[in-house]
């Protein structure tokens, strides 16, 4: 090599850290670094939102790393999160069809954040089903990674957008491939997501033999009418017109609150029911 081109090299050097400099802090993420988000392809990312550029301190303290690795994929989750409640079902679905890997960036924010939760509703609901029939067949609808039937002996069809595990179904949750009247007990943690969420309980309803029970838990907030949340009696009032009646309510828990319903042995569904709106969740950064 010349002395003109070693001088080229290293402006060419020069110009490649300043680029790098550049960049949002998040962007000094290690390429080696496999978390959910740094193992995604570059336009992946940029797709995301989130920094695409490698370049790394050699020496940087871990603990630093650890903290923009976190920072960016709790960036990412926060933005997938607010996409499934401000979009229908069907454009969730349609949207993991073409990127897979996204489910799992999500589902890792998703378990970060609810470890800062003094309960997980899900424990509740497991609870609730050990204390009654193991025959009951049960249909969880977002089931996310399936916990619920990793727990109970019970017959249960978990359904989700993307199936990480051959026992989940992967559908948009409004139209399963369950048969009518199939199941006993119809479950929703946390999922009520998409702006079409009464489809999602009109599911509920078809899939659910007579007589069949309707677990709902969802974030406090979504139903808090002094925070621009939805009435609970207007909700219930809803639910209700589907022909169930509200056996109990549980709002002892501070990060939830969980509806039992059942539905009736016969019933006349209301075609014209107002179904109050659900405020998106949206989590705060940390
Ligand atoms: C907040 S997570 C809760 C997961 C699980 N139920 C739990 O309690 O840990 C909500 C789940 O619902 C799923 N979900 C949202 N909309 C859906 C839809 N239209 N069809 C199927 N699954 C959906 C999401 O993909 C996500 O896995």
């Amino acid at each position: 090599m010349d002395a003109s081109s070693k001088g080229k090299n290293r402006r060419r050097g020069k110009k490649r850290r300043k680029a790098s400099n550049n960049q949002p802090p998040e962007a000094s993420v290690g390429a080696s670094e496999q978390t959910p988000s740094s193992s995604l392809s570059v336009s992946k990312r940029r797709k995301l939102g989130g920094a695409t550029s490698t370049s790394c301190g050699g020496n940087k303290s871990t603990s630093f790393l650890d903290k923009m690795r976190a920072r960016l994929s709790g960036g990412h989750f926060r933005m997938l999160n607010e996409k499934l409640y401000t979009c229908s079902g069907k454009d969730a679905f349609d949207y993991f069809k073409e990127d897979p890997e996204l489910f799992s960036v999500y589902h890792t924010g998703y378990r970060e954040q609810m470890s800062h939760w003094p309960e997980q509703p899900v424990n509740i609901i497991v609870k609730w089903l050990k204390s009654r029939n193991t025959s009951l067949t049960v249909a969880d609808f977002g089931c996310g990674d399936a916990k619920l039937a990793k727990s109970v002996k019970n017959k249960v069809f978990s359904i989700d957008l993307v199936s990480k595990d051959p026992s989940v179904i992967a559908c948009d949750m409004s139209q399963t491939p369950l048969e009518s009247s199939s199941v006993d007990v119809a479950v929703f943690c946390l999922s009520l997501m998409g702006t079409n969420y009464p489809s999602y309980i009109t599911e509920a309803n078809r899939v659910l033999k007579p007589g069949g029970w309707l677990l709902i838990a969802e974030v406090k907030s979504r139903f808090d009418p002094n925070n621009g949340g939805a009435d609970p009696e207007k909700f219930s009032e809803a639910v209700k017109n589907l022909g169930f009646s509200l056996v109990s309510k549980d709002m002892n828990n501070k990060m939830f609150i969980l509806f039992y319903f059942r539905n009736k042995e016969r019933s006349v569904i209301d075609r014209n029911i107002s179904w109050p709106e659900l405020k998106p969740c949206i989590y705060k950064r940390r």
